[in-house]
C-alpha cells in the first residue's frame, strides 16, 4: 500500500486481499490447518521452500491481515499477532534472552508484567533490575555486562509516567540492548516508538485496538531479523501462543476506528482531568495532557495528545477511593482499559494487587488512586456519575 496515504485511510484498506467471493468486509478464515495440493507441496511449505498457510498455529490469513495493517500504522517491518499482550512480552523475553541474561525495566509497569519479569523470569536465570520511568541516568546506572533488554510502557500504567524514548534508545544502542516499548496506552496514532529509536513495540490489542472490550490479543512489531531470526517468532510458533482468527478478525474491524476514537478518548480525558483538578475531594490528578503534569512537555514532543487514561488520587485514603467506584451506576468497575465504555479500577486492589506493598509504594500507587480509562460517553454524564461518589 502506497506510504502516502494516511493512518485514517491505512487502517481501512492495508491487508485486504480478497477471495474468489470478492467480498468487501474482510473474510474471516476459522480453520486449523490448510490443505496441500500434493505431497510434493506440503514437504515444500514445511521446508519453507514454498510460501503458503500451513497450520494456523503458524500464519493464517486472517491473522496476517491485521499484522499487515498494524505494522503499517506503527511503521514497521513486521509485527507478529499473540493471543494476549502479555503473550507478546513473554515472546519477547523467550525469544530473545537466555539464561543469565539481565532486564532494566521501569518501575512502573503493568502489574502482570512485573510479575513476569520479577517471578516467573527469575526461575529462569533471567534478573530484571527495575528503576524509575524518567531518569534516564538510573538506567545508564543499572546497565550490566550481561544486559540485554530495556523495557517500558510510556504512558506508564497507571501514574501516565512519561519516559523519553529518545534518550532511552539512545542509551540503549550505546550499552548493545535493545528498548522495548510497550506502547498500549497511546496505539501508533498517538505515538510511534520504532520512529524514535524503539527497537521493539509491544501490544495489548485487547485495549484500544479492539476498542470495544470484546477479544483478547497481543502484537510485537519491529525488524524483520530480530523478529524472525530473533527467535521470537520460532518461540510462538513453537510455544503456541499465537492469535485465534476469530480474534484477529474483530481487532482487524476495530483498527477501522482506531483513529476517531483515540481523538475522542482523547478530548473527553483532558476535560475530565480538568474538570477532576477543581473537585475539592481529590487530591492529585496524573494526566500527561495537564499542564501540572511533570513530564507534560516532553509527553507534549512524543505524543499527538495525552491519550485517554485519566488517574487521580481521592483523599481518604481507600475507603474514599471504593466509595467512589461504588457509587458509580454508569462507568464500568473493570480492570480493562481503551473501551469504547468508560472503565474504573483501584490499582492497588486490582491491576497491582500482586506485587508487593514495598513496590506499590515505590512505584507511587496509593490507596486512594483510581485510575479511569475514558470511553466515548458524554463527559457531562461521566463527570456526574464519580461525582456522585463525594457528594
Ligand atoms: C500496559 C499494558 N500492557 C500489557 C497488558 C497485558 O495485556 P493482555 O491483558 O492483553 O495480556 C496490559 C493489560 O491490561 C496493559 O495495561
Amino acid at each position: 500500500m502506497s506510504d502516502h496515504l494516511r493512518p485514517e485511510t491505512l487502517a481501512l484498506h492495508t491487508g485486504i486481499h480478497r477471495s474468489q467471493f470478492n467480498e468487501h468486509s474482510e473474510a474471516m478464515y476459522l480453520t486449523s490447518s490448510f490443505v496441500f495440493d500434493s505431497a510434493a507441496q506440503a514437504a515444500a511449505r514445511f521446508a519453507g521452500n514454498e510460501p503458503g498457510n500451513i497450520y494456523s498455529r503458524f500464519t493464517n490469513p486472517t491473522v496476517t491481515a491485521f499484522e499487515e495493517r498494524l505494522a503499517v500504522l506503527e511503521n514497521a517491518e513486521t509485527c507478529i499477532a499473540t493471543s494476549s499482550g502479555m503473550s507478546a512480552i513473554l515472546a519477547c523475553v523467550m525469544g530473545l534472552l537466555s539464561a543469565g541474561d539481565h532486564i532494566v525495566a521501569s518501575r512502573s509497569l503493568f502489574g502482570a508484567t512485573v510479575n513476569l519479569f520479577n517471578n516467573i523470569l527469575k526461575k529462569f536465570n533471567i534478573d530484571t533490575t527495575f528503576v524509575s520511568a524518567t531518569d534516564a541516568g538510573a538506567w545508564e546506572a543499572a546497565v550490566k555486562p550481561n544486559t540485554k533488554l530495556f523495557f517500558l510502557e510510556t504512558p506508564s500504567n497507571p501514574l501516565t509516567e512519561i519516559s523519553d524514548i529518545t534518550e532511552l534508545a539512545r542509551i540503549a544502542k550505546k550499552s548493545n540492548c535493545w528498548l522495548v516499548v510497550d506502547n498500549c496506552f497511546c496505539t501508533p496514532i498517538l505515538q510511534k516508538p520504532l520512529e524514535l529509536g524503539a527497537d521493539i513495540v509491544i501490544h495489548s490489542a485487547t485495549k484500544y485496538l479492539d476498542g470495544q472490550g470484546r477479544v483478547l490479543g497481543g502484537a510485537v512489531l519491529g525488524h524483520r531479523d530480530l523478529l524472525m531470526e530473533g527467535g521470537i517468532y520460532g518461540f510462538l510458533r513453537t510455544a503456541g501462543p499465537t492469535l485465534s482468527a476469530f480474534n484477529a478478525w474483530v481487532i482487524l474491524k476495530g483498527l477501522e476506528t482506531l483513529k476517531v476514537r483515540m481523538e475522542t478518548h482523547a478530548q473527553n480525558a483532558l476535560q475530565m482531568a480538568q474538570w477532576l483538578e477543581s473537585q475539592a475531594n481529590v487530591a492529585r490528578v496524573f494526566y500527561p495532557g495537564l499542564a501540572s503534569h511533570p513530564q507534560h512537555e516532553l509527553a507534549k514532543r512524543q505524543q499527538q495528545s495525552g491519550g485517554g487514561i485519566v488517574t487521580f488520587e481521592v483523599k481518604g485514603g481507600k475507603d474514599a477511593a471504593w466509595r467512589v467506584i461504588d457509587s458509580t451506576r454508569l462507568i464500568s468497575i473493570t480492570a480493562n482499559l481503551g473501551d469504547a465504555k468508560s472503565t474504573l479500577t483501584h490499582p492497588a486492589t486490582t491491576t497491582h494487587a500482586r506485587i508487593s506493598q514495598k513496590a506499590r509504594d515505590a512505584a507511587g500507587i496509593t490507596d486512594g488512586l483510581l485510575r479511569i480509562a475514558v470511553g466515548l460517553e458524554a463527559v457531562q454524564d461521566l463527570q456526574n456519575d464519580l461525582a456522585r461518589g463525594w457528594s
